[in-house]
């Protein structure tokens, strides 16, 4: 393989803008809005969220689907893994202090009802934190 021939980070640092809309990242928003409760990963995939959530002093809940290849890389076990339909949540109304969600909406077949579900199983006042690359929705008809 041919060495990497560009320029030192010096030599463009001058081109790159510093009006940027600042990219927050899911683990330091979550850090700073959530403390302690009970928390759900939603689409926790593989589980390592686990000590992430856990380092706010909060209880742990993961949920995926099945049909996961994600769920089947799953290695830990240390944890409250459960699966479900992929649209109603196994949960009593306003089960969870709050919700994180990373890189899954834009793999949710119907994420309206989903959304109507995060709703219902959050707490009054509860934190629904997610990040996600894309999201295709039609806003008008
Ligand atoms: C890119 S992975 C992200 C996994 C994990 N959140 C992470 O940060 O590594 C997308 C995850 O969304 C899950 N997923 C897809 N549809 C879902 C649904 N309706 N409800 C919950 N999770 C879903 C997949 O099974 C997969 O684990």
């Amino acid at each position: 393989m041919a060495a990497f021939e560009g320029p030192e980070y010096g030599e463009i640092e001058h081109t790159i803008p510093t009006d940027d809309a600042r990219v927050a990242r899911l683990s330091d928003m979550f850090r700073k809005g959530v403390s302690g409760g009970v928390v759900l990963d939603l689409g926790c995939g593989d589980g390592r969220a686990v000590d992430l959530i856990r380092s706010t002093g909060a209880s742990y809940v993961g949920i995926d689907i099945e049909q996961s290849p994600e769920v089947a890389s799953r290695t830990r076990s240390d944890e409250h893994f459960l699966t479900y339909d992929g649209i109603e949540l196994p949960f009593d109304q306003g089960h969870f202090d709050a919700i994180y969600s990373n890189q899954v909406f834009e793999h949710v077949r119907h994420p309206d009802s989903l959304l109507q579900e995060i709703y219902r199983v959050l707490k009054p006042g509860g934190t629904f934190v997610a990040a996600l690359s894309y999201l295709g929705r039609k806003l008008i008809n």
